[in-house]
């Protein structure tokens, strides 16, 4: 769309000159202070061009979307003190109002990793018995600390096994796990987290599951007999470790662009429909498409791993927040698949589960549709190029009352949910794919099936 295009470009322009100055974080020997930052949540905006309007504050210092702007939502915007009354000063202008929906998120951050403030509730404490590594899932965990998790686990379970498969731009491993019961060539489910940096659920929800995929139980045990599992807890390596000491609200991977800015939005990275709609042109934006498509070390390695091994049936990828199950496709409107249904349907399945487990709603639609479009996601590729016929984004707890500062309390119970979904639609699947097999070769279905399988067009081929 012309319009969209145009939209990036003026923003474009206009974000870099508001950050002519270079890049703060770098140099900072303690982490950026949030002290005095506050969360506003705009009504929702009525008219394109009040999106389009609030889209200047893009890549502006002291300012964050934490719901980018868009037609007929509201909009979450962290903001510093410094930039508040000029922030308040537009939407008054623009006749949007809002409310401060965290008056200074600096207590939340103080309160999002402690566990001593958040206690431990009789039902956690109830589920610790199926989590033998307890203590590990009361704290969101840095990097090194998942990736010797990984690792141990792999040491102490003849299934598990760990691989590098590939390097970031600072030179971090990015860790495989492969989970395996052995005896035969089983379809597999892949999962992966941490694309966004401060989705600090994602990672912790992947490792999660990884702990009650080895934990033995009846439950797991049923899974492994018929799927193998792939999980990259962290693919964002740099981003994530970022946020642990840099910047809390980093997003991005920390590659440098050549310029002032620093890193490229993940989730825009891949290499279908690359770089169109919901992208930005502007290395300083939240939402920076790249250079090129798989120009992050991070998006390639995993898209070659996910490349390598073609009996993938199943690809899951976890952010956060806002409790949604999308579903492809994500980079524009009015693009579903022709199977799109029968997604539904098995996204359906996973849904009810996580829900039943302690009542948290998921709503279950493309992302178009439920948030905005937004080309280059990951789920879009591999539904769409590696031909991995059921791909899934979900969008971990909560709906904003912390957002991306969820408390580490909710590991155990978002975890829990998650895999429940997780289980339940494995299950499903595995019901699906036996009663394909049973069918007649040559049949109807067959042809069909290889139709939806077989991956669409629209992107070049790269060299994966
Ligand atoms: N919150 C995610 C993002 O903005 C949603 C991605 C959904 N998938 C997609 N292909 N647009 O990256
Ligand atoms: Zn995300």
């Amino acid at each position: 769309m012309m319009g969209m295009t145009w939209i990036f470009v003026v923003v474009g322009v206009l974000a870099s000159t508001t950050s002519a100055v270079p890049y703060p974080g770098d140099f900072l020997p303690t982490p950026k202070s949030y002290s005095g930052y506050s969360l506003l949540r705009t009504e929702p905006l009525l008219r394109e061009d009040l999106a389009r309007s609030l889209l200047i504050l893009d890549g502006m210092r002291g300012i964050h979307f934490w719901k980018y702007p868009l037609v007929n939502r509201s909009s979450d915007i962290l903001t510093s003190p410094a930039q508040l009354e000029h922030i308040q000063a537009l939407l008054a202008t623009l006749g949007v109002s809002h409310d401060v929906i965290i008056d200074d998120v600096k207590d939340l951050l103080a309160k999002e990793n402690d566990v001593g403030v958040n206690g431990y509730s009789a039902l956690e404490e109830e589920l610790e018995r199926a989590v033998p590594d307890k203590s590990f899932f009361q704290r969101y965990q840095r990097y090194e600390a998942i990736k010797n998790y990984a690792k141990t686990l792999a040491s102490q379970d003849s299934r598990v096994t760990y691989e590098n498969i590939g390097s970031s731009s600072e030179g971090k491993e990015i860790g495989l796990v492969k989970i395996s019961s052995g005896g035969g060539n089983k379809p597999a489910i892949w999962i992966d987290g941490g694309m966004h940096a401060r989705e600090w659920i994602s990672p912790a929800t992947a490792t999660y599951i990884m702990s009650k995929l080895t934990n033995k139980e009846p439950a797991s045990e049923s899974l492994l007999s018929s799927f193998d599992f792939y999980i990259v807890p962290i693919i964002n390596v740099d981003g994530y470790e970022w946020t642990h000491t840099g910047d809390r609200m980093w997003r991005k991977t920390r590659s440098r662009n050549n310029g002032r800015c620093i890193g490229v939005d993940p989730n825009r990275n891949w290499g279908f429909h690359w770089a169109e709609q919901g992208s930005s042109t502007d290395p300083c934006s939240d939402i920076y498409h790249g250079p090129r498509a798989f120009s992050e070390p991070e998006t390639l390695s995993v898209a070659r791993a996910i490349k390598a091994r073609p009996n993938i049936k199943l690809y899951l990828t976890f952010h956060s927040y806002s409790q949604l199950w999308l579903v492809p496709y994500g980079y524009a409107r009015n693009t579903r698949p022709v199977d799109y249904n029968e997604l539904v349907r098995l996204a359906q399945v996973g849904k009810n589960a996580l829900s039943a487990t302690y009542g948290t709603s998921y709503r279950l639609g493309t992302a178009p549709d439920l948030l905005y479009p937004a080309a280059g996601g990951s789920d879009d590729w591999a539904k769409g190029s590696a031909g991995i016929k059921y791909a899934y984004c979900l969008e971990l707890r909560d709906t904003g009352r912390y957002g991306f500062l969820l408390p580490s309390n909710q590991i155990v119970p978002t975890g829990e949910e998650t895999f429940n979904g997780l289980a339940a639609m494995a299950k499903e699947l595995h019901r699906t794919l036996k009663k394909q097999q049973t069918r007649p070769v040559g049949g109807p279905y067959v042809n069909a099936d290889k139709e939806l399988n077989s991956p669409s067009g629209g992107e070049a081929e790269y060299k994966l």
